[in-house]
């Protein structure tokens, strides 16, 4: 009798790493069940993640040309090599969870948790990316390039810091200067610390960005060191998943976060509530701030969680 391989290696394995059967009558009865479970696959594709929020939309499809091309490459792969396509399923299912859970855990700790995480394991840092990306390949507008335009329709001598920078999109996209912050650095360019203390010098910024990264539950403690580091009159720009400012689903009371901004000496100038997936706010610290450290009553803001489609 063949001997019993572990379940869950078998899945994991690289099917070029198994070795050849033997067995006629065992390895027939392995293509049988082999057959079967690659026949379920195709009625049941892989999984997707998206944002819990029900109110959101689903984001479109991408054009249906290039759905066309990739069914068509897939199905080219698959045909191919199966085996290789179903291990590509099941690693993107593994990543997508894995993704899910980096998620959840930088909105519910706090900044200073999620940099000792990170330090411990920078790879980690990559597999939030790479799902972070997938996320984001869905959407039909990326609210960092909102920013960038923002950027490039005003001074290029305006020095900027992004905090929660990601893969540094920002620099790379402006003249500016840019001072990419992040918990983990994969470029030289970017500044690795938790953004609730950077080292860039008080009074030194006029932009600072926040695109989807006010994500610890300390988030106020990384406004307030924003607000340190900006110059009188400098700009502070906030993008954020819409449902975490939509009151009726669970989320903070848009105006009770501008009042908490007002209470910290940022006025706002703007707001752009059109894009269906994030909102803009557009702030300016007053020419005179006199800000004593106080106590400022935060609206909490939801985590943005993401589940399977
Ligand atoms: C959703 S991603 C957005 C990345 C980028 N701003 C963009 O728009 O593509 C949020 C980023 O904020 C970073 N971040 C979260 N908390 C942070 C903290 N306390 N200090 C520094 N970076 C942080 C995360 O590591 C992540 O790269």
């Amino acid at each position: 009798m063949a001997p019993r391989r572990d379940r869950r290696s078998r899945q994991t394995a690289s099917p070029r790493a198994l070795p050849p059967a033997r067995d006629g009558g065992a390895t027939a009865n392995t293509n049988k069940k082999k057959n079967k479970r690659r026949r379920r696959s195709k009625k049941n594709p892989p999984q997707h993640e998206t944002p819990i929020e029900n109110t959101e939309p689903s984001p479109p499809p991408p054009p249906q040309q290039v759905s066309k091309r990739r069914k068509k490459d897939a199905a080219a792969a698959a045909a191919s090599n199966p085996s290789a396509s179903l291990f590509e399923k099941m690693r993107s299912r593994l990543s997508g969870g894995h993704f899910r859970m980096l998620n959840e855990k930088l909105y519910t700790c706090s900044g200073n948790d999620a940099f000792n995480l990170f330090k411990e394991d920078p790879e980690l840092f990559n597999v939030y990316h790479a799902g972070y990306q997938e996320q984001m390949s869905h959407w039909p507008q990326k609210p960092v390039n909102s920013i960038i335009k923002w950027l490039k329709d005003h001074n290029p001598s305006l020095i900027v810091a992004d905090f929660g920078c990601g893969d540094a999109s920002l620099a790379k996209n402006v003249k500016n200067k840019v001072f990419s912050i992040d918990l983990v650095s994969n470029d030289p360019s970017v500044i690795a610390c938790d953004m609730s203390h950077t080292p860039l010098e008080t009074s030194s910024i006029d932009v600072a960005v926040f695109c989807l990264s006010l994500m610890g539950t300390n988030f106020s403690h990384y406004l307030e060191e924003a607000n340190r580091v900006l110059r009188p009159r400098g700009w502070l720009l906030i993008a954020e998943v819409k449902s975490r400012f939509d009151p009726q689903n669970g989320g903070a009371d848009p105006d009770r976060f501008i009042k908490a901004m007002q209470e910290l000496g940022l006025t706002l100038i703007s707001k752009d509530l059109t894009n269906k997936m994030f909102v803009l706010f557009f702030f300016k610290k007053e020419e005179k701030c006199n800000y004593v450290r106080k106590e400022i009553k935060w609206p909490s803001l939801k985590p943005c969680l993401y589940k399977r489609r």
